[in-house]
């Protein structure tokens, strides 16, 4: 398989491309507007075609690329059923693998940070999207977000994956690029460790992190998988804005 993290630096999240050596078929695992050129210029020069987008869950910080990429080359998009966006052409389910070549992507449902959620088993790694971070999760006090829904997500899903799946997050702010469940079991500040459910809460509960800059532009968007607002302050145009095209990740 061929395997690719690419780093859009707006919103710092990581986009996952794999490849099908055999079919030649891809799949971009949480594709975001403002990279797409610089993600297609990468299929085609791996002389791969992409086959589907696949989101992990309605972002808030950044505009999915799926409906662009559709429109662009044709990828069919897959996302959770769970939110049952009109515009989704797979609806990811578990139980029910997204099959791209000889690629097999299993969803788990991972609720918390959004109530629809999903991460994605292929082979020995996990797509965690936002459920669980290098030494981190993603906040829940948005869209329907629960902290003890994020534990149970976490300790029980996640956590019972073997201890060497490789862990690829959404996002990362300090530069890492990847964990494994082994490392964040035993030491995720937040989760790891031993961690009580009420140890976590008490924790997402006083984060006190700002309210996100992009949510009421990006949610709207992403629920159309991914349109741009046309009335988006100048301050927030380079989340739609094409990229400078540079080799990352
Ligand atoms: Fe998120």
């Amino acid at each position: 398989m061929i395997f690719r993290q690419l780093l859009e630096p707006v919103s710092s999240t990581y986009t996952y491309l794999l490849g099908c050596e055999e079919t030649g078929q891809a799949v971009l695992v949480d594709p975001v507007v403002n990279s797409m050129d610089r993600d297609l210029q990468l299929i085609q020069g791996l002389g791969l075609r992409l086959a589907y987008t696949l989101d992990t869950h309605i972002h808030a910080d950044h505009i999915t690329a799926a409906r662009e990429l559709k429109q662009r080359v044709g990828s069919r998009i897959a996302a959770p059923a769970f939110d049952r966006l009109p515009c989704v052409d797979f609806g990811m389910e578990e139980g029910r693998p997204l099959q791209v070549g000889s690629i097999e992507l299993a969803g788990l449902h991972t609720p918390g940070h959004t109530d629809g959620h999903f991460a994605y088993v292929a082979g020995e790694r996990v797509f965690t999207g936002d459920a669980l971070l290098i030494d981190g999760c993603g906040r829940t006090d948005f869209q329907n977000g629960d902290a003890q829904a994020l534990y149970r997500s976490v300790t029980h899903k996640l956590f019972a994956l073997p201890d060497e799946t490789l862990v690829y997050p959404a996002h990362d702010y300090a530069g890492r690029h990847v964990s494994s469940i082994a490392q964040e079991k035993a030491r995720n500040p937040r989760l790891g460790a031993g961690r009580t459910l009420d140890e976590f809460r008490e924790i997402m509960a006083n984060l006190n992190l700002p309210y996100p800059k992009f949510i009421d532009y990006a949610v709207p968007g992403n629920r159309e998988c991914g349109l741009c607002p046309p009335d988006l302050p100048q301050a927030l145009e380079q989340y739609c804005r094409t990229m400078s095209q540079s080799p990352q990740g």
